[in-house]
């Protein structure tokens, strides 16, 4: 089944934002720009997490936010309880947070990572595959509280 990828950034993620869609594009992938255009100047960005957060209810859409250092995107987006958004710096937490946290979206902060570093994190963070079992148990638990041990 193939995935459906959305990307969105703010002003300070706009052109890791176009690189990314540049190199999955190369590589037979489509990704739907959800904002801002290229020429925006400043944006606020729990608009474009909302925006991307609203489109990510099903288990075959993957997300990709970019802003500054990443950290506004992420908070942003983790406010939507269908969404478990993993601000990522390396391959390795880019693989980890698809295989123990079934990650939907992957959060990039421009002026902290360099230009390949990023693009691994998100070409490892598409073909990792979650690997459930004791991870299962706890991921539910993320989006039903009543399993929680400690209400
Ligand atoms: C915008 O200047 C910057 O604050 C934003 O991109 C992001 O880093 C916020 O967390």
């Amino acid at each position: 089944m193939a995935i459906e990828i959305l990307i969105a950034s703010d002003h300070g993620g706009i052109r890791l934002k176009s690189t990314l869609i540049s190199h999955l594009t190369a590589n037979g992938m489509t990704a739907t720009d959800l904002g801002p255009k290229a020429d925006s100047t400043s944006v606020d960005y729990p608009d474009y997490a909302a925006k991307l957060a609203r489109l990510i209810r099903s288990n075959d859409v993957m997300g990709i936010l970019i802003c500054g250092s990443g950290i506004g995107m992420s908070i942003a987006v983790n406010r939507y309880e269908w969404v478990r958004a993993a601000l990522v710096h390396d391959e390795t937490s880019a693989r980890l947070c698809r295989e123990h946290n079934n990650a939907n979206v992957i959060v990039l902060g421009e002026r902290l990572i360099g230009e390949l570093t990023a693009i691994s994190c998100v070409d490892v963070f598409l073909d990792t595959v979650f690997a459930g079992g004791r991870h299962q148990r706890r991921v539910e638990k993320l989006s039903n509280p009543s399993g929680l041990l400690t209400p």
